[in-house]
């Protein structure tokens, strides 16, 4: 019991207690040495054998900005790396994804500031931004999964995701007509997947209905189920041009307070009830004890989203040289797979993929 007396021989207590000498005891089973975790880390091979989470291109999809006109690129300053791009450009990039073995991609319309109303209707316009984009991905790359997000925001002048009255309230089922007009005109251009985001009640049981009765039975819905009202999404309201709109005001009469876990397991009851078919925890790093609360109550796959303040974070210390990019991006899309997301919506993912393929 050498190992005993120079492991306490310095310490505070200098007398090692009955259940630590039980514990170094040979012969007390699976404690030390019998068990000794490391000898499953020694190698990286061995790690690999004995992994419980791997992390792929497959896990990722893409979310992008597109923008109207053509040969058309625009940097997005509070989110370096990422751009605003016309069609043609972006199905570029998307070559790029395919090659890459990105399976999916998720769409956000940067809409001109004249196109904008205090509805939003032009969001359900069969020629508009996004339906122009989808199809044309549909054209060039068949097999991508195309994804939509079914809110207002991009469209609306006061730049909430719903229809407000005088007072600025987001009125729920006025907005949820508007969003089911939106969701089917996706579905027509050829969307896999709506996914709202907009956290009206009871919108995914009338989109499903719509989708149905229009024969749209192979559309699947992409709940964004758990939608916390949070200030990560700021990078992206600069993105899409929704921040100046807003001016200040919130989305904390629709969105989920932080502080709501247990919600989130009835947000989702009732997501999936009204006909989602894979559910979405949004945003993601912060919000790591959802997703696993979820996948280990509901019988739906679910899906994070590493939204544009998780993204803006990991790259501003990465430029300042304070931690190591690549490590510290594959860490958090890893962390997101174990708390057990099936798949990422990541702004890093072709570089993730890049440096998974390495
Ligand atoms: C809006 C929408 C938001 C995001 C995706 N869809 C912003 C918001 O709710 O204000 C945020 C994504 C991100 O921050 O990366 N319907």
């Amino acid at each position: 019991m050498q190992n005993v007396e120079t492991l306490t021989k310095y310490g505070e207590n200098p007398k090692p207690s009955r259940l630590f000498l039980k514990a170094m005891s040979p012969n007390y089973p699976g404690q030390f040495p019998a068990a000794r975790l490391r000898r499953t880390r020694r190698t990286r091979n061995l790690r690999s054998l004995v992994a419980e989470t791997d992390l792929s291109a497959a896990d990722f999809i893409y979310p992008v900005f597109v923008l109207d006109g053509r040969n058309r690129e625009e940097p997005v300053p509070s989110m370096p790396g990422v751009v605003r791009q016309s069609i043609d450009r972006l199905l570029h990039t998307l070559g790029t994804a395919v090659e890459l073995g990105v399976p999916g991609v998720a769409l956000f319309p940067v809409v001109d500031a004249d196109a904008k109303t205090p509805d939003g209707r032009n969001c359900a316009d069969p020629e508009g931004l996004v339906q122009r984009t989808v199809r044309a991905i549909r054209e060039k790359w068949p097999d991508l999964v195309i994804i939509t997000d079914v809110a207002l925001d991009p469209y609306t002048t006061h730049g909430q995701d719903g229809i407000i009255d005088e007072q600025g309230y987001v009125l729920n089922d006025e907005t949820v007509a508007m969003l089911v007009r939106q969701a089917l005109s996706h579905a027509e251009a050829g969307a896999d997947m709506v996914a709202p985001s907009d956290m009206m009640d009871g919108r995914i049981g009338v989109i499903r209905s719509a989708l149905e009765e229009a024969g749209h039975v192979h559309t699947l819905i992409l709940s964004y189920a758990a939608k916390y009202a949070s200030s990560f999404y700021g990078p992206f309201r600069d993105a899409v041009g929704s921040a100046a709109n807003l001016a200040g005001a919130d989305k904390s009469t629709y969105q989920m307070s932080p502080g709501m876990s247990d919600e989130a397991l009835r947000e989702v009851a009732l997501d999936v009830a009204e006909g989602a078919d894979i559910v979405m925890v949004k945003p993601a790093l912060p919000y790591l004890d959802i997703v696993r609360r979820i996948r280990d109550s509901a019988n739906v796959p679910v899906f994070a989203y590493q939204v544009s303040g998780e993204y803006a974070m990991l790259k501003a210390a990465s430029a300042e040289g304070w931690i190591d990019e690549r490590r510290c991006v594959l860490e958090a899309l890893m962390s997101i797979k174990r708390a057990g997301a099936s798949a990422i919506l990541t702004y890093f993912a072709l570089d993730a993929a890049r440096w998974l393929s390495e």
